[in-house]
């Protein structure tokens, strides 16, 4: 199958342009070829944006989001089928992929809901016969740049707000995984969603991204990926004064403390540390542990990982699947070396897994490092895979300063009894979402996504907030005195 761009309600011949295959990360199987456009498929796709814009902008709110509630309705019919596509191509277990459908579900829903909100304010005028109210005016065109570990939910995070509040899309999918930008692509044209409204170009970050960056009608780019490429992206972006939302790295924390429930924290992190095969933004990369349950926790953790099942994400047993591709075995396989090199005590894993049919896709090992310092490398830099250094700390002030001493802010979390231990953590987490007595995963999309530091850029993903991303605020004064009146002057 040649997966080719949907440009101004159409698909695109396939034709003799570049392709790149996509191969299931679970075992090597070649799943299609997706084209790789170039700044021409982009200046098509923003043309029609822009046409279709200019009308889309005029439906009423509440008409533009009963096509998010069509949406929402087609994705639940075919959950399944997106579910089975979506670990195929990006390996998440399979109920790991049901979850992830679901998360765009609840999108559609939230988001056609705003179609009959999208507040804005109305106050009192400071002078007489005069109203004043704000509104939420759409953008115009936007730019949507999203990665492989979640190919639907965080697609539907930023084009469900964009579509609501009235604005065209073009959406760029990571290259890996484009097979579920095309599954979602058939569902905008079934519902019937005008031309040009959503785009989808395929393609790689540095031609089609840059195009996308660069073109003087794409008015904000919103990406979600690497610290390393969200720079760039901001870099380039500033350049050409976009609005650019980024959601980059984490290396977010499980704090465990001396009164916790261990039985939950093992839980909580081993689902957050190892849920995903560790490829989230959110996943849990640290655990930071009071001395007194150190070592009752290291025991703990060590005979769960033991059971944990390792293969192709489609086996519904199968606890674990894959990583993305040979790239990122390597780089996180280079981790270990560079735990070891600087004295941290590698307990369990560290290695490749390639016995019997494991061999044919891109399996790692659930890895746990044990006495780690907070400067080391392991203990700052995002790895991207299952990889989990413990931490020992001897208080709740040295647990913060240790979750807070990295250069990420996006998820953190802490087990304890304690509510005063709770209240503190909760103030003093610089993060942008917290967890009490649970992992550090699990976002639900009503709430602001978004992280400090280096996770952000100040924006965020989701929740009402979200729209923020994707509207100007419009401030309307209405005069019906008759007369010149001047603010700030003719008051009294
Ligand atoms: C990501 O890691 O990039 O909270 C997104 C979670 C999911 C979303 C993660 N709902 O882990």
């Amino acid at each position: 199958m040649k997966l080719t761009n949907f440009i101004d309600g159409k698909w695109q011949e396939a034709g003799e342009e570049k392709y790149t295959a996509v191969l299931n990360p679970a075992n090597g199987e070649r799943l299609a070829e997706v084209r790789m456009s170039t700044k021409k498929e982009v200046d098509l796709a923003v043309a029609a944006a822009v046409r279709a814009q200019k009308k889309w902008v005029l439906v009423p709110a509440p008409k533009r989001a009963d096509y998010l509630y069509e949406i929402g309705r087609l994705m639940k019919e075919k959950k399944e089928h997106l579910a089975q596509v979506l670990t195929k191509e990006m390996g998440k277990v399979i109920e790991e992929g049901r979850g992830e459908v679901q998360e765009g579900i609840d999108m559609a829903f939230y988001m056609a809901g705003e179609g009959r909100r999208l507040f804005g304010e109305t106050t009192p005028s400071e002078l007489a016969d005069k109203f004043a109210m704000s509104v939420r005016a759409p953008i115009g065109v936007v730019g949507l740049i999203t990665p492989w570990n979640f190919p639907v939910a965080i697609a539907t995070w930023k084009s469900f707000p964009a579509i609501v509040a009235g604005n065209a899309f073009i959406w760029k999918p990571a290259t890996e995984t484009p097979m579920m930008a095309y599954e979602m692509a058939k569902i905008f044209e079934e519902v019937g969603l005008p031309p040009g409204v959503a785009n989808v170009v395929f393609g790689s970050g540095s031609e089609v991204g840059t195009a996308m960056i660069e073109h003087p009608d794409v008015k904000v780019i919103s990406f979600t990926g690497s610290t390393e490429t969200g720079s760039k992206v901001a870099e380039l972006g500033g350049r050409h004064l976009k609005k650019v939302s980024l959601e980059m790295g984490g290396k977010n924390a499980v704090i465990v403390m001396d009164d916790a429930d261990l039985h939950l924290a093992v839980e909580g992190i081993l689902w957050s540390a190892f849920g995903t095969a560790g490829q989230r933004c959110t996943a849990c990369s640290r655990v930071i542990v009071h001395k007194d349950v150190k070592s009752e926790l290291e025991n703990m953790l060590l005979a769960q990982m033991e059971s944990l099942t390792i293969g192709d994400g489609l086996d519904e047993t199968v606890k674990i699947g894959p990583v993305i591709n040979k790239q990122a075995l390597e780089k996180i396989h280079s981790y270990i070396k560079i735990g070891k090199e600087e004295g941290a005590k590698l307990l369990v894993g560290g290695h490749v897994l390639a016995d019997g049919d494991l061999a044919k896709g891109n399996y790692y090992a659930p890895t746990l490092f044990t006495d780690v310092t907070s400067n080391m490398r392991i203990a700052q830099e995002e790895i991207f895979g299952p990889v989990v250094s413990l931490i020992e700390v001897s208080s709740l002030e040295e647990a913060i300063e240790v979750n807070n001493g990295v250069k990420f802010g996006l998820s953190s979390s802490i087990f304890s009894r304690d509510v005063n231990n709770v209240f503190r953590a909760q103030r003093d987490l610089d993060t942008g979402i917290v967890y009490v007595n649970a992992g550090t995963t699990g976002a639900e999309i009503h709430l602001p996504f978004g992280g400090t530091k280096g996770t952000g850029n100040g924006h965020r993903d989701s929740g009402v907030a979200a729209l923020d991303v994707y509207t100007e605020w419009k401030s309307i004064y209405v005069d019906f005195s008759g007369k010149l009146q001047r603010a700030q002057i003719d008051t009294d």
